[in-house]
């Protein structure tokens, strides 16, 4: 057996390595809160879902604290999979080509820098047309490097494309950015060995969830307010329609039986009359936790507000 071979008991440190927007390191400890009962007795959790990965904040938190035997992991967005995907199968090929980036970018002054930067931004948008991101080969080690390394390097840690799916923004002020994390990256490969990863709509998972389920659902937020545009992820925006089909898909995985923990924004932050996640999932429990929102095109309103965190037992 290898260094970094298959152990499900071992229960290693794990942390997200990329910053993504809605990122919900500072949900946890509300969430380890309401976890069932038997799960927080026993520390072992059968099978999770988690059909909004992003950053996986909660299932990192998760696994670097309970014996996960089985996790299905979901995004529409392909190329955050198509990192989660090389850190699993080929952690090592992308420390090595991390390395060569943060070696070369460190030791240079802020305007080659600069230059560095934009040259491997250019590299991403032109890559992206023709890319197979279905059939796995070794490009995508050195596509997920460039997703990492400008992660690191661009402005806010936003990694956000536009509509045509390239990647535009600037680079940001960090004196000495920590572009590689090699102990984090071989762990996070070592974790993700109990993972089938899906580039797909929340709505596939549907049919693996069974009774044994945990599944936690962290969609993109309702925008706080008709100028907010910090819900487009990617080149698929998350629509009223799709909250409500994902309400109904809520309650079709409980009455499999699945245990369910959902959160959102809290709409009544912007409006107080507005009831629409209170009446979409009026069947079930309904808390109102208080979180910092960081990513804020405004910075007077990166202050507290609520979030929802509803659950079906
Ligand atoms: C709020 S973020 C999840 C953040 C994550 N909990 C974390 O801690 O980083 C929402 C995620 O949903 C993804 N997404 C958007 N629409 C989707 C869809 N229809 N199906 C699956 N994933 C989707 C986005 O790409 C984004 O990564």
């Amino acid at each position: 057996m290898s260094q970094y071979d298959l152990d499900v008991n071992e229960i290693i440190e794990v942390k997200p390595f990329l910053k993504w927007v809605g990122g919900k390191t500072q949900l946890i400890n509300e969430i380890e809160r309401i976890l069932p009962q038997n799960i927080k007795n026993n520390k072992k959790i059968e099978c999770y879902f988690e059909p909004f990965i992003g950053g996986g904040a909660i299932f990192f938190h998760l696994v670097s604290n309970y014996t996960v035997k089985k996790a299905l992991l979901f995004d529409i967005n392909k190329e955050l999979i198509l990192v989660y995907k090389v850190i699993k199968k080929d952690s090592n090929a992308l420390i090595d080509v991390l390395n060569e980036h943060s070696d070369k970018f460190l030791k240079k002054d802020q305007d080659r820098r600069k230059e560095y930067f934009l040259n491997i931004r250019k590299k991403f948008n032109e890559d992206l047309d023709g890319f197979n991101f279905e059939k796995y080969d070794i490009t995508h080690v050195e596509r997920a490097s460039q997703t990492i390394f400008l992660n690191k390097i661009c402005f806010n840690g936003l990694f956000r494309l536009n509509k045509k799916g390239e990647f535009n923004v600037p680079m940001g002020k960090y004196k000495n950015p920590k572009i590689l994390d090699k102990k984090n990256i071989k762990n996070v490969s070592k974790a993700l060995k109990i993972a089938k990863i899906f580039n797909s709509d929340f709505k596939t998972s549907e049919k693996y969830i069974t009774e044994n389920s945990l599944v936690y659902l962290d969609p993109p937020y309702k925008p706080l307010n008709k100028t907010s545009n910090f819900t487009s992820y990617s080149e698929n925006e998350f629509t009223d329609i799709q909250q409500i089909e994902l309400a109904e898909y809520f309650d079709r995985i409980t009455k499999k039986g699945a245990k369910a923990i959902l959160s959102n924004s809290d709409p009544k932050n912007e409006n107080v009359e507005d009831n629409f996640f209170d009446d979409l999932y009026s069947k079930y429990h309904i808390q109102r936790v208080q979180a910092k929102r960081f990513i804020n095109s405004d910075p007077k309103k990166r202050g507290a507000i609520n979030e929802l965190l509803i659950k079906n037992y």
